[in-house]
């Protein structure tokens, strides 16, 4: 837990899930940048609309909470982060509205707020999903850091919103300021694309935040070449599912079983129940969650979970969330169930599956990924 320290006030924020040993803030230049600048500015008044775009964990939207902002994000982490900082620092939930990356906006925002997403591919969605809901006076900003914004960034603002400039770069952040052009004509919203999985004729359907959604990852590849086919596999957890590639072989290797798809941001998992439905329609039974990892699971009630854990989290590398999937895959596994894991071969996967199950196997490995199981005993 850590003190934001802006012109709108001083602030509790930590990040979510909390971490016993957290080195990383949950906000970063970026954000105090905007903050400072709307309040110089006085960029806004209490009448106005404002949206949020990707605030990690609720920093703008707490500071900003006295214009009783909506929040717009893709990742149910931010949103749960959000929350909890609004709760710690003592502000009513209602003050700010939560919306999904999959929700249909209403009306006009007055002004927009946009934290840079890491995926040029979210941007240029988010762009073509606001763009209606735009009016001549309104006023956007976005900011990130400046390692998140290249030229081709400026051109996605440019060719779907209208003119834009950026600020001169400070503490290594900078901002984008666009106009609204009444008279561009951007075209359609590209997404969600699919592509076809090749020798199999199942149709892969991603929209825009989704991980690898132009090609099959080479890991991805990789790990459904070894998904087992077992009769005891009557519950698969897809944990992580992406656009649910993995859980679909899954389900025609395995055909009497019940898939459960997870994942924490909302167009993954509507991407995952797309290319199911495309592939199974109503014919298979098969259920999808948004939540972060398997909370809501029931200990010892599942036979089989699959998992491409995550590398990078909200712009921090680590292992902590593989860590966290395996430790809750063991309670959620009945015994004899399986955790099959994938991963690049210097993350040393096998020293945790060991440490927690007391055993694991090499199912697979090549020059760059390795595939472990192992078993609840
Ligand atoms: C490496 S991708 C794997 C995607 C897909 N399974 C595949 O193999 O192509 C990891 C996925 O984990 C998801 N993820 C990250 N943190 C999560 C969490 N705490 N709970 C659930 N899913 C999470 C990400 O959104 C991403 O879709």
């Amino acid at each position: 837990m850590q003190q934001l320290h802006v012109p709108q006030g001083k602030y509790i924020l930590s990040r979510y899930p909390e971490r016993k040993k957290e080195n990383l803030r949950a906000w970063d230049a970026a954000d105090e940048m905007l903050l400072l600048h709307v309040h110089e500015q006085d960029w806004l008044t209490t009448d106005d609309r404002l949206l949020i775009m990707n605030d990690s964990f609720g920093a703008l939207s707490v500071a900003m909470a006295m214009y009783k902002p909506e929040m717009l994000s893709d990742s149910y982490l931010a949103m749960q982060g959000t929350r909890t900082n609004l709760k710690a620092n003592a502000i009513a939930d209602g003050k700010v509205s939560i919306i999904t990356s999959m929700d249909t906006l209403q009306g006009t925002y007055d002004r927009v707020l946009i934290k840079i997403p890491k995926s040029l591919a979210q941007l240029e969605a988010q762009l073509y999903q606001i763009r209606p809901h735009l009016h001549a006076r309104s006023s956007i900003i976005a900011a990130g850091m400046v390692k998140a914004i290249h030229t081709s960034t400026l051109e996605l603002f440019e060719r779907i919103i209208g003119p834009t400039r950026t600020s001169l770069a400070r503490k290594k952040a900078r901002m984008i300021f666009c106009q609204y052009d009444h008279d561009l004509d951007p075209g359609i919203n590209p997404y969600p694309r699919e592509y076809i999985l090749d020798n199999r004729d199942y149709r892969i359907i991603n929209h825009a935040s989704v991980f690898s959604q132009q090609s099959l990852d080479i890991g991805s590849r990789f790990f459904i070449e070894h998904i087992p086919s077992s009769t005891q596999a009557k519950k698969i957890v897809d944990l992580g599912c992406g656009n649910g590639v993995i859980g679909l072989i899954a389900a025609e290797r395995n055909p009497a079983a019940e898939l459960y798809f997870i994942d924490e941001s909302y167009m993954a998992v509507a991407s995952a129940q797309a290319t199911f439905t495309a592939a199974f329609g109503n014919s298979r039974k098969a259920t999808f969650s948004v939540a972060d990892g398997l909370e809501g699971f029931a200990d010892n009630s599942i036979d089989l979970i699959l998992n491409n854990p995550p590398f990078h989290q909200h712009n921090a590398v680590g292992d902590s969330v593989a860590w966290q999937m395996f430790t809750a895959a063991k309670n959620v596994l009945r015994q004899g169930g399986e955790l099959w894991v994938i991963g690049n071969r210097h993350l040393g996967y096998h020293v945790k599956l060991k440490r927690l199950f007391g055993n694991y196997a090499n199912i697979a490995s090549n020059r760059k990924f390795v595939i472990l199981k192992a078993v609840k005993r």
